[in-house]
């Protein structure tokens, strides 16, 4: 099981809201703060909503070495803003992904196309580091599962690698929504996943399989298009009647339910004001019936 830890003497330098945030932590024993900053297509913004959501009290960021949808330079601006301003590095989250040729823009790939995939990994991992302005990444994850088990293993092994070489506190996979290849993963790897990100949405039951698997490995489940696949659930009656009993809003409540169960949003807010409803989260706590409720409505 992913344990829910208080955060650890961060809450000092930049306002209440930070020191009320819970970590989670993975089998690996690396904490995350229990929402993530999300940063994809904020393009030319990137930097500065990065710092302002560092201000506000995030201290988790995601992003990916994919210019197609991140700009992870951006990122690291942000990032070493909020250093230069007191938040110590040791407090901050800083996950990325190896994005696999596919899924990349063919005009602005970060590696050599036509290198050996174990090599393309390795030259991801080197440009995410510059770009984060970090010494070591706390997450790296496989952006998805490759077409065959045999290719994804060669992938992971390069992922064990900078592990190995300490460049990597821990390793993930995204976009992995068919249990049997989460499972062979874990059964091949030396180093084993510590986190799984997945769309969470109606199609695919919302992972239910997938996140007790996790749950009983510790691998921390995060997950993406949590407000915007999920109208119904937010416009349903025990969102509505758990809105109005603690007076939040029903993105709130949402929020709330998933990381009571040790679901990890990721948030792509550009609103400070969204950022500052969506830490304040930890200030309440769904009652089991309301939780029951919620989570029912989202596979449980
Ligand atoms: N692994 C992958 O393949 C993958 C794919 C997609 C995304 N991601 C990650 O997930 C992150 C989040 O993306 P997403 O698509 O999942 O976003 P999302 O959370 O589903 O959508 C955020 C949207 O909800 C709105 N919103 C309304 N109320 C809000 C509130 N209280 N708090 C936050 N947002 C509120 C936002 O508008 P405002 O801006 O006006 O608040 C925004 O338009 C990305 O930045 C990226 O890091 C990963």
């Amino acid at each position: 099981m992913a344990r829910l830890a208080s955060r650890r003497g961060t809450g000092s330098l930049y306002g209440p809201a930070m020191s009320a945030t819970p970590e989670v932590k993975t089998h690996a024993g690396v904490a995350m703060p229990a929402i993530v900053y999300g940063t994809a297509w904020k393009e030319a913004r990137t930097a500065a909503l990065v710092e302002q959501a560092l201000a506000a009290g995030f201290r988790g960021v995601d992003t990916a070495c994919q210019p197609k949808h991140y700009d992870e330079a951006g990122v690291g601006r942000g990032l070493a803003a909020a250093i230069a301003r007191g938040v110590p590095r040791e407090a901050l989250y800083v996950q990325t992904k190896f994005t696999p040729i596919r899924g990349q823009d063919p005009k602005r790939v970060p590696y050599d196309p036509a290198a050996p995939l174990p090599e393309q990994v390795e030259q991801s991992v080197a440009r995410s580091l510059s770009n984060l302005g970090v010494e070591c990444l706390d997450g790296l994850l496989l952006h998805s599962p490759l077409p065959t088990m045999a290719a994804t293993l060669a992938a992971w092994r390069a992922f064990e690698a900078a592990h190995g070489d300490g460049k990597v506190r821990q390793l993930g996979v995204s976009n992995c929504y068919h249990p049997e290849v989460l499972e062979a993963l874990w059964e091949a790897a030396r180093v084993k996943p510590a986190v799984l990100q997945n769309r969470f949405y109606a199609d695919t039951g919302w992972d239910v399989a997938l996140r007790a698997f996790c749950a009983e490995r510790g691998v921390v489940y995060q997950s993406f298009w949590t407000l915007t696949a999920n109208g119904a659930a937010l416009e349903s009656a025990p969102v509505r009647a758990a809105a109005r009993a603690h007076g939040k809003t029903a993105e709130q409540v949402f929020y709330r339910a998933l990381t009571q169960r040790g679901i990890v949003p990721l948030i792509g807010t550009t609103s400070e004001a969204h950022m500052r409803e969506d830490l304040a989260i930890f200030g309440f706590t769904l009652g089991e019936a309301e939780l029951a409720g919620v989570m029912g409505l989202v596979g449980g």
